[in-house]
């Protein structure tokens, strides 16, 4: 840890916030020291360093702190960050109930009330979009917020405290608190007087967000877990299609995402072809700084995550896959991982199973169609799958047996505002986005009313 004067006088002055002079919480509009006086370090994950040292750092944030790619952040977090608070702002004037006949004389109707004070934990792989799916259901619903940055990237989040200042949101509406999982965010999912907690992140921490909600006062709970979603390729599919969506559905952020599409299905007439285009494509992959716009992929998030990856990455070569290519980190400094394929690749192995969210593709090999939505099934996870083929009848009939909130036909990581996201099975519960996103920040109440009326 850093103690506060050290850090006050190292933080640079790069952003419009005075988190140089208080770099804690937004709390009522303002600017508040944690009660403990601690303050804690933020790295730049594409060299190690911490922030606080980078002098005239660029004023794009999330870049920064997160290490992806500027381009993909600027198309896919920034742009998605805006359509999503933009689609649910239309929704602030138009949550309506209904009114529903009922035997007797009554008169029934609903209507939609917000929850209460929300508590929303975000991972660091999306740390503003993930930020923006919270807040726009939530605020639409006319909740109020406690949000928990990770550790790892408060700065767009404290960057949206200064946003919300400057729009004139009412003291209280919004609050932010950075601070680590185990002490803040813990405290939000037990804490009585919040009502409800949505948290996106790994399977392990939801658990204990569920848990915690049981044992203090039963607020809702929504959760956007892991996944290990499979991605089934048949061998009518356009393969050059195939090749570049299965790529980028496990290679985008550097593989740190829920919906990483890590295990690949490829049916067996293509499969060595499949596999030789893939590994072309991977080695072709540009890794580098985030701030080159030529840059396909950044750092991982941190050195936890870099060990972690390449330890899963070692599992599988010793549990005898056949490394394809990459395997190893990459460069002198910073958490890079080289994109790395694997092929015969069985279903027991630890990198068929465990969500790795690094750039690691696993490609087995499959000959009918009953055989692959079995195995693809075969996971504690649910939260996203794909299907290439041209065939109707092979895409609908892997669309529905897939258990899983998300299928892609054609496509990969297609997703918008308007679509519920979420998984099935430990993947999580609840959906975000879309109007079943919406609802989960509503409580709904039927109102009946005896009619007394006579004679009309
Ligand atoms: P994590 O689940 O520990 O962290 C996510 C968020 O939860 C952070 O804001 C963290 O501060 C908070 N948190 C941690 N412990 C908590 C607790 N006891 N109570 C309340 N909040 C808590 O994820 P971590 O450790 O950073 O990454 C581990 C693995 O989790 C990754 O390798 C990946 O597999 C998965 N993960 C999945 C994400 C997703 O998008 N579904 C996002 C981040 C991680
Ligand atoms: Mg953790």
């Amino acid at each position: 840890m850093l103690d506060r004067q050290e850090s006050v006088s190292r933080f640079p002055e790069i952003l419009p916030y005075p988190l140089h002079k208080s770099p804690e919480i937004f709390i009522n509009n303002e600017w508040q020291d944690s009660i403990s006086g601690k303050v804690f370090p933020t790295y730049n994950p594409a060299t190690g360093e911490q922030i606080s040292e980078v002098q005239e750092a660029d004023k794009t944030i999330e870049s920064l702190n997160s290490g992806k790619p500027f381009l993909p952040t600027l198309f896919v977090d920034i742009q998605g960050t805006i359509k999503t608070l933009r689609y649910f702002a239309g929704y602030a004037d138009k949550l309506h109930g209904t009114t529903i006949p009922i035997d007797g004389d009554y008169l029934t109707f609903t209507r939609y009330e917000p929850i209460g004070v929300c508590g929303q934990i975000i991972p660091w792989n999306f740390p503003l979009l993930m930020a923006a799916w919270k807040l726009g259901p939530a605020l639409a619903c006319g909740n109020t917020i406690v949000m928990k940055p990770a550790e790892q990237t408060p700065l767009t989040c404290l960057y949206i405290a200064a946003l919300i200042k400057e729009a004139g949101f009412p003291p209280g509406v919004i609050n932010i608190l950075p601070g680590y999982g185990p002490t803040a965010g813990a405290a939000i999912a037990s804490h009585m007087g919040i009502d409800k907690v949505a948290f996106t992140g790994s399977t392990q921490i939801g658990k204990l967000i569920q848990e915690a909600a049981g044992k203090s006062n039963l607020k809702r709970v929504t959760l956007e877990l892991g996944g290990k979603s499979p991605n089934i390729v048949f061998a009518d599919a356009d393969l050059d299609l195939a090749v570049e969506q299965a790529h980028q559905g496990v290679f985008f952020n550097a593989g740190q995402m829920c919906t990483a599409g890590s295990r690949i299905f490829v049916e067996e007439p293509i499969y060595d072809e499949f596999v030789r285009r893939s590994v072309e494509r991977a080695k072709r992959r540009i890794v580098g700084s985030p701030f080159d716009p030529t840059t396909e992929q950044g750092p991982q998030i941190s050195q936890v995550q870099q060990d972690r990856v390449l330890e899963l990455i070692q599992s599988g070569i010793s549990e005898g896959a056949t490394l394809e290519c990459g395997g190893k980190a990459f460069g002198q400094k910073g958490f890079f991982v080289e994109p790395t394929i694997f092929s015969n690749v069985r279903d027991d192995m630890r990198i068929a199973r465990e969500e790795i969210f690094g750039p690691v593709q696993q490609i087995m090999k499959f000959k009918t169609i009953e055989e692959v939505i079995e195995r693809a099934n075969n996971t504690d996870y649910g939260l996203a799958s794909a299907v290439f083929t041209k065939d109707i009848n092979k895409a609908i009939t892997v669309s529905t047996a897939m258990q899983a909130g998300t299928v892609w036909i054609n496509c990969y990581n297609a997703m918008s505002s308007q679509c519920p996201f979420g998984g099935y099975k430990m993947s999580g519960n609840g959906r975000e986005l879309g109007q079943n996103g919406l609802k989960e920040y509503a409580e709904v109440k039927t109102i009946t009313m005896k009619m007394v009326a006579k004679n009309c």
